[in-house]
C-alpha cells in the first residue's frame, strides 16, 4: 500500500478515494454522496437540481477495476448514490477535474473557450459527464450528455466544447487513482451499518437469514424512495460488493447476465449480439444511470414501464433465483405475477438470466414522450422467426400495456404458421385486443397505448418488407 493507497485489512468505515486523497467515513448507510459532499465534505461544486436522476448537476466520476480489470470510469449521479456504494472505489468532483496546481482539464478550457456556461448552475455536472467521456475516448456527445440538463446555454456550444476538447491527451491527474486503488470491494465486512458482500454466496447466506432487508444494487430506484419518498429503509445489503454477480458470458449454447451487470455492460454487449435492443438501452435514462443501474434491479422491481423485461421475454430468457444455497430458475415472464406481485420469496435473491444463443431478429420499439432519458408509454420487443413468406415462430412482449409486463400470447397464436402479409398483420392486431387492456395514465391513454401496439406491428411487417431505409424514413419525421 502507498501513502495514498487503500488496504484490505483495516477497512473500519467506508474508504474511498476522494479527488486522490483517501477519506475514512462513518455515517447512515442512506446517506447520499451529494449530501456528504455538500453538508460533510465542503465541497460544493457538486450541484442539487433534482435529486432524482434527471438532471445532471451532481455528476461525478467513480473508478474502481472493472470486471476484466481494468480501471473503469463512470459518471454517476451523486444524488442517488449511498456512501457505501462508494467502498473502494475513487471519486472525482468537479474540484478533482482540474489539477492539484489549478491547471484546467481541457473540457474547461474548452468550455470557456466556446463560451458555453451563462448561469452556471449545471455546468460542473457537464464537465464532469464530459471529462468522464473524454478520460474513456468516448466521441458520442449526444448520448454523454443526455443525462445533463441545460436551461440557459443551449447545447450547441457545450457540444461544440466537447468536440474541441476531443483530441486533447488525458491530463496525468486524471489517471493517478488507480495505482491507489488496491480494495475494490467491502469483503463482506459490516460497514457503517449496512451489509457489503465480498459474494453472491456470502450475499445469499446473509439475506436468507435476514428475509426483512433491502436489498441496494444501482440504487437508481432505491435512491428515490429515500430522496423523495423520505423513506427510512433498512437493515441493508449492497449487492454491488459481489462481484461475481456481474459478468455477461457465452456458454453453452446460452447467453448468462449476472444480476449486478449494469445496463451500460448490457448495452455494450447486445451492441454486437442484437443491436436493436442495444438502441433500446441508449435511451433507458441516461448514461449516469445506465452506468448504476442492474439488470436484476430492473426485473426485480417488477415495473409495468421497465424496458428490460420485454426485450429479455421476447428472447426467451429465465431468470435464476437463489433463497440460501437453494436455486431455481422460471421463465421470465411467470415471475411477474400482478402489479408490485413478482414470484420471489423473502430473502430471495435473483441471481442472473439466461438466454438461448440465437441469429439476431430481435425488434424494439420504445415510444416515450422524449426520445432521450424518458421512460416509456409503451415498449414493444419482437422476435419472429419468418422462412420464406410464412412466420414459424414468434415471441412478442410488451411493456406499459398491462400491470406487468407481458407476453402477448393471443397476437403471437395469430402470427404463428400464417403467410407474411398484410392479412396476418391485420388479424394480429385484432389479437392484441385480447391479450391486453391497458390502462390511461399520465403517460399515456389507453386508446394511445392500444393504437401504438397497433402501429408497431405495422412498422415491424413495414421494416421486414422494405428494409431498414423504412425505419430511417420514419425517424426524421417530425
Ligand atoms: C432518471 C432515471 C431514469 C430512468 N429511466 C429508466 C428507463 O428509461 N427504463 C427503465 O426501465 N427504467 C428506468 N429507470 C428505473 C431504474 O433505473 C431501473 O428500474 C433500474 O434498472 C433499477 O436497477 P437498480 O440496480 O438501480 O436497482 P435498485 O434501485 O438498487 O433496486 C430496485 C429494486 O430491486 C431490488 N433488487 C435489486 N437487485 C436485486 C437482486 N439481485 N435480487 C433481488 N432484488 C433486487 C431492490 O431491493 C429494489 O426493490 C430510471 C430511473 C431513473 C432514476
Ligand atoms: S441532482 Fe439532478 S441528477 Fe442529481
Ligand atoms: S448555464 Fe444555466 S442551466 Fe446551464
Amino acid at each position: 500500500m502507498g501513502a495514498t493507497g487503500i488496504a484490505a485489512d483495516d477497512i473500519m468505515g467506508i474508504r474511498f478515494l476522494l479527488n486522490g486523497k483517501p477519506r475514512d467515513v462513518v455515517t447512515s448507510p442512506t446517506t447520499t454522496l451529494l449530501d456528504w459532499l455538500r453538508e460533510e465534505a465542503g465541497l460544493c461544486g457538486t450541484k442539487e437540481g433534482c435529486n432524482e436522476g434527471d438532471c445532471g448537476a451532481c455528476t461525478i466520476m467513480v473508478s474502481r477495476p472493472g470486471p476484466d480489470g481494468r480501471m473503469e470510469h463512470r459518471a454517476l449521479n451523486a444524488c442517488i448514490l449511498f456512501m457505501p456504494q462508494l467502498q473502494g472505489a475513487a471519486v472525482r468532483t468537479v474540484e478533482g477535474i482540474a489539477g492539484p496546481d489549478g491547471t484546467l482539464h481541457p473540457v474547461q478550457e474548452a468550455m470557456i473557450a466556446h463560451h458555453a456556461s451563462q448561469c452556471g448552475f449545471c455546468t460542473p455536472g457537464f464537465v464532469v459527464s464530459m471529462a468522464v467521456a473524454h478520460a474513456n475516448g468516448v466521441r458520442a456527445d449526444d448520448d454523454t450528455l443526455a443525462g445533463n440538463l441545460c436551461r440557459c446555454t443551449g447545447y450547441a456550444p457545450i457540444i461544440r466544447a466537447a468536440e474541441a476538447a476531443a483530441g486533447a491527451p488525458v491530463p496525468e491527474w486524471m489517471t493517478v487513482d488507480a495505482g491507489a486503488l488496491t480494495t475494490p470491494g467491502g469483503g463482506g465486512k459490516p460497514v457503517a451499518g449496512a451489509f457489503l458482500p465480498g459474494s453472491e454466496d456470502e450475499l445469499a447466506a446473509w439475506y436468507a437469514g435476514n428475509p426483512g432487508a433491502t436489498l441496494v444494487a444501482g440504487a437508481t430506484d432505491v435512491g428515490l424512495w429515500v430522496t423523495k419518498q423520505l423513506r427510512r429503509i433498512g437493515p441493508l445489503a449492497f449487492v454491488a460488493g459481489a462481484a461475481d454477480m456481474r459478468y455477461i458470458r457465452i456458454e453453452g449454447g446460452e447467453v448468462h447476465v449476472g444480476a449486478a451487470s449494469t445496463l451500460s455492460d448490457l448495452h455494450a454487449f447486445m451492441a454486437g449480439q442484437h443491436p436493436d435492443f442495444a438502441e433500446l438501452i441508449r435511451r433507458y435514462g441516461s448514461v449516469q444511470v445506465r452506468n448504476a443501474a442492474t439488470i436484476g434491479g430492473n426485473i426485480a422491481n417488477g415495473s409495468p414501464i421497465g424496458d428490460g423485461p420485454p426485450a429479455l421475454i421476447a428472447l426467451g430468457a429465465t431468470l435464476h433465483l437463489r433463497h440460501g444455497d437453494r436455486r431455481r430458475s422460471l421463465p421470465l415472464e411467470d415471475f411477474f405475477l400482478d402489479y408490485g406481485v413478482q414470484d420471489r420469496a423473502p430473502g430471495e435473491l435473483v441471481t442472473g438470466l439466461s438466454f438461448p444463443l440465437q441469429p439476431d431478429r430481435l425488434r424494439c420499439y420504445k415510444l416515450s414522450k422524449r426520445f432521450d432519458q424518458d421512460i416509456s408509454a409503451v415498449c414493444g420487443a419482437f422476435n419472429l422467426e419468418i422462412e420464406g413468406d410464412e412466420v414459424t415462430e414468434a415471441r412478442i412482449a410488451f411493456g406499459g400495456m398491462a400491470a406487468t409486463p407481458r407476453r402477448a400470447v393471443a397476437t403471437e397464436a395469430a402470427l404463428r404458421g400464417a403467410p407474411w402479409s398484410d392479412e396476418t398483420i391485420r388479424r394480429a392486431q385484432a389479437a392484441l385486443e385480447e391479450d391486453f387492456a391497458p390502462i390511461s395514465d399520465m403517460r399515456a391513454s389507453a386508446a394511445y397505448r392500444r393504437e401504438a401496439a397497433r402501429g408497431m406491428l405495422t412498422r415491424l411487417y413495414a421494416e421486414t418488407r422494405l428494409g431498414t431505409g423504412f425505419t430511417r424514413i420514419l425517424e426524421v419525421q417530425p
